[in-house]
């Protein structure tokens, strides 16, 4: 038994000088411990040994096959990084390449809507905020005023974490964290990512786009709400268009109300893009609540303001005749490249 192991210890050790990369490396693997390789066969023999030789053949076996596995371990490592530096070594980048023209990038229309928004804004002298998008329960609902029983609320609607957290289902936040942290006159402008728990279908999906505004100063009144929506409403949309303010509720503003602009199509008769209505919805706005001004420390009896809030989303749509939301995620470049 004694020589018999001796001899495989040779040969092994003698074969190891041969193997120089991945294929004689695993020819050698093979060699010993394949199926038919040299350690099967020995355990094959075991069967004609004695009872008390067995188990220390076998054990000395099991010792060999550890140690081949070790080392076939470590020479792979070794001859991995050789075969990687000699690539490394030999292959060139030729950056004088001509490239594909095809293969450049245009902007995504949400980036072409938020540019023109902010653009409009920030001409006017708003500032531009971001909020996370993983926002405190208190900043997107209690400090907005946002009553406890609110249906938007639900775990149905929201994606919540566990510890106070959630993914933030709209902008206002923004509202809160400037309110908190800067001195007034605020005027500021907030674009980003919201979540909510949508199906995806033309219309919805669960990650969306909205654009925030907030001014808060010492005599801002309903006026200054309506003369800055509508001159926004021209700007984006065309010098002729009109817009209408309708009464609304949202818990965070009073009085509360959504702006429609005169459709951009037709000019208001009505057509298939309005619907016949002859304008369409674009966002919600108001009067900040006295209550979301006192969460903040602001006095509403000295200060003032108006916010108002746009999906994004839907204003690519509009403005770039998309009719489907989806083919704003799914990163076509069919559908891409036409902006
Ligand atoms: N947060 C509202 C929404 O997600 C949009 C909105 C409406 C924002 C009125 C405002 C506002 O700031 O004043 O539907």
């Amino acid at each position: 038994m004694k020589e018999k192991f001796e001899r495989l210890h040779d040969n092994i050790e003698l074969d190891k000088k041969s193997i120089s990369d991945m294929t004689t490396l695993n020819e050698f693997r093979v060699k010993y411990l394949g199926k038919k390789g040299e350690l099967k066969l020995m355990m094959k023999e075991m069967g004609g040994l004695s009872p008390e030789d067995r188990p220390i053949f076998g054990q000395k076996v099991n010792e060999v096959r550890d140690a081949l596995e070790a080392y076939i371990a470590d020479k792979k490592s070794d001859i991995e990084r050789i075969e990687m530096n000699e690539k490394l070594m030999t292959e060139d980048i030729d950056v004088t390449l001509d490239f594909d023209e095809e293969l450049c990038g245009t902007r995504h229309p949400i980036t072409l809507a938020v540019r023109e928004l902010v653009q409009i804004f920030t001409a006017q002298g708003y500032k531009l905020k971001e909020g996370p998008e993983i926002e405190t329960v208190f900043n997107n609902f209690d400090a907005l005023n946002s009553p406890i029983d609110h249906p938007s609320r639900s775990e149905n609607d929201t994606f919540y974490f566990s510890d106070g957290l959630l993914l933030r289902t709209h902008t206002s936040g923004v509202q809160i964290r400037t309110m908190l942290s800067e001195q007034l006159p605020i005027r500021m402008i907030s674009p980003g990512r919201c979540f909510r728990k949508d199906e995806l279908d033309a219309t919805h999906s669960p990650m969306f786009h909205q654009f925030e505004g907030l001014v808060v100063g010492e005599g801002i009144t309903m006026a200054d709400l309506k003369g800055t929506l509508t001159n926004f409403a021209k700007e984006m949309f065309g010098e002729n268009t009109k817009t209408i303010f309708r009464p609304h509720d949202f818990p965070f503003t009073e009085p509360s109300a959504e702006m429609d602009v005169s459709c951009f199509k037709c000019g208001g008769t009505g057509c298939k893009f309005c619907g016949g209505n002859g304008s369409i919805e674009i966002l919600g706005c108001g009067m900040v609540h006295p209550k979301v001004l006192e969460h903040c420390n602001i006095d509403p009896n000295k200060y003032s303001g108006f916010a108002f809030g746009m999906g994004i989303d839907r204003i690519a749509m509009l403005k770039y005749e998309i009719d489907d939301i989806r083919l704003l995620y799914q990163n076509d470049r069919r559908f891409l490249e036409q902006f």
